[in-house]
């Protein structure tokens, strides 16, 4: 039987050296931290790998996976049977794609790093079968941008990782390669900044946004000088704790992302921007419009079920909820 993400990580990791562990996975939070591509490759041995798997693998996972879930609220019809997962390191994305979608029938992990490939395919074992299954592809993006075809191309953590005009390329590859296009990234300033790149791309493709934009007009927040993301929280493993220290038992992983594909979807009237603001009688929400603009709701008591489906919204869901009365 699969085993979760978690325990995969655990039944493989469980035997590395602890203390190499930490010591890698505190260059790589110095690599990671500005933002900036790396000069060299960030996986460059076994124990990076390793390092990478055990404390950012699961947050990866996580964000995909709340991504996926947002995409198929606003894109019931989304089913692919095929993903290349782009920049795919030890194959957080494809995780959550073969959970999302049990259609999926063929995964393509393509990275630059070997150790990262390798660590991945050995995780995969333990994982849903067609993760299990996947190729584990090593190609260097700087050398040939091209990309398989899929129906659904997944790039995670990535773009930001890239050099000059290859993220544009990388996009553009995704496009002639795939029928939908999950682009994730760090909800930073720098994270949006890739996102919202690869969304004008996208759209300048002519193709249609599903998830987060509830428009296909300029974003306003870019043009505020502000930045889309959302915080998803996901439990600490005990693998992660002995890495990186840390009292909390859980973590909020800020994410920006986007989500297109060649067909339209039907849009949300609204998306939420900020954790909603509770006080006694009313919720406050900051929401991203169908109108192209961005500004607050407030949602009182005596709107009755929009006010009961207000109390319910969390940073990052559509607005209003599909399926309730909650509508103006
Ligand atoms: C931060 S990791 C993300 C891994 C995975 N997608 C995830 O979400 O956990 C970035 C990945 O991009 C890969 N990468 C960076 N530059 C690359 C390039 N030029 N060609 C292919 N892969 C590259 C790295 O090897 C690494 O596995």
């Amino acid at each position: 039987m699969a085993l979760t993400l978690t325990r995969a990580l655990e039944a493989v990791l469980d035997g590395e050296d602890a203390e190499a562990l930490r010591r890698a996975t505190a260059r790589l939070i110095e690599v990671y931290r500005s933002g900036a591509p790396p000069e060299e490759q960030a996986l460059r041995d076994p124990v990076s790998a390793a390092a990478y798997a055990a404390y950012r693998m699961p947050a990866t996972h996580a964000a995909v996976s709340r991504v996926l879930r947002y995409a198929m609220e606003v894109a019931p019809d989304l089913a692919p049977r095929s993903l290349v997962d782009v920049g795919g390191g030890t194959g957080a994305a494809a995780w959550a794609v073969a959970e999302a979608f049990p259609e999926v029938a063929s995964v393509e992990v393509l990275d630059a790093s070997a150790d990262a490939l390798s660590l991945g395919a050995r995780i995969a074992r333990n994982g849903p079968p067609v993760v299990a299954g996947a190729r584990w592809t090593r190609a260097d993006l700087t050398v040939n941008s091209l990309l398989p075809q899929a129906d659904l191309a997944t790039i995670s953590y990535v773009l930001g990782e890239l050099p000059g005009d290859l993220p544009d390329r990388v996009v553009d590859a995704s496009v002639a390669a795939a029928g939908v296009v999950a682009v994730v990234e760090p909800g930073t300033p720098r994270g949006f900044a890739a996102v919202h790149a690869a969304r004008e791309r996208l759209l300048g493709a002519g193709w249609h946004l599903v998830a987060p934009c509830p428009h296909e007009d300029a974003c306003p927040l870019a043009a505020a000088g502000d930045w889309c993301h959302l915080a998803v929280r996901l439990d600490r493993t005990a693998l992660h704790r002995r890495l990186k220290g840390g009292a909390l038992g859980h973590e909020d992983e800020k994410v920006s992302y986007v989500v297109a594909r060649r067909e339209p979807a039907a849009l949300p009237g609204g998306r939420v921007l900020r954790h909603p603001v509770t006080r006694k009688g009313m919720v406050r929400l900051e929401l991203c419009r169908a109108d192209g603009t961005a500004a607050a709701e407030v949602v009182s008591k005596r709107q009755g079920p929009r006010y009961r489906a207000a109390r319910h919204a969390g940073w990052g869901d559509r607005w209003p909820p599909e399926g309730t009365d909650a509508a103006d």
